[in-house]
């Protein structure tokens, strides 16, 4: 059996040590360093979805997702920067604009959702993007009537 070779890089400044293979995000997640995720699910393949998980490798223009991306040995990664920033905020805003998401009367997460945390990290207070669906039912209840949100008004309270 042959040992897993380590590795070390620095993320945001901090030195880190690592196994060969590790992603970057499980790596700053080890060293307690928060990437945003939505996508990624600790006990599933990640597939690098939703983007969000974005860092830069100093010295390169690319931008890489940090749950799909093998660390390299001796890279440096930033993981925030004001690019990083707008970028996040920018996948953000797209994925509100795909539905009409009104938190307060949300049936689908009991008050745990990521999106939703993801919107008020990033300060999402409105989208710059054209919505695609501009008005969902919502049925409440027999003593309610059928509510109609116009979905250009609503995105999060
Ligand atoms: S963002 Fe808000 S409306 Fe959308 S799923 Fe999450 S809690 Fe529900
Ligand atoms: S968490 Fe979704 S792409 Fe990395």
């Amino acid at each position: 059996m042959t040992a897993t070779k380590k590795i070390s890089l620095h993320i945001d400044g901090r030195l880190c040590e690592a196994a060969e293979g590790q992603t970057i995000l499980e790596i700053a997640r080890a060293n307690d360093i928060k990437i945003p995720t939505l996508c990624y699910l600790k006990e599933l393949t990640p597939w690098g979805g939703c983007r969000l998980c974005i860092v830069e490798i100093e010295g390169s223009p690319k931008i890489v997702p940090a749950c799909t991306t093998p660390a390299v040995a001796g890279t440096k990664i930033i993981s925030q920067s004001p690019r990083l920033q707008n970028l996040r905020k920018a996948t953000l805003e797209l994925l509100f604009s795909e539905r009409n998401h009104f938190c307060p009367m949300c049936q689908y997460n009991k008050g745990d959702c990521g999106l939703q945390h993801q919107g008020y990290l990033h300060g999402i207070d409105g989208i710059r993007y054209p919505y695609l669906f501009f008005q969902t039912r919502l049925y409440l209840n027999r003593l309610y009537k059928l509510l109609i949100i116009n979905s250009l008004k609503l995105l999060m309270s």
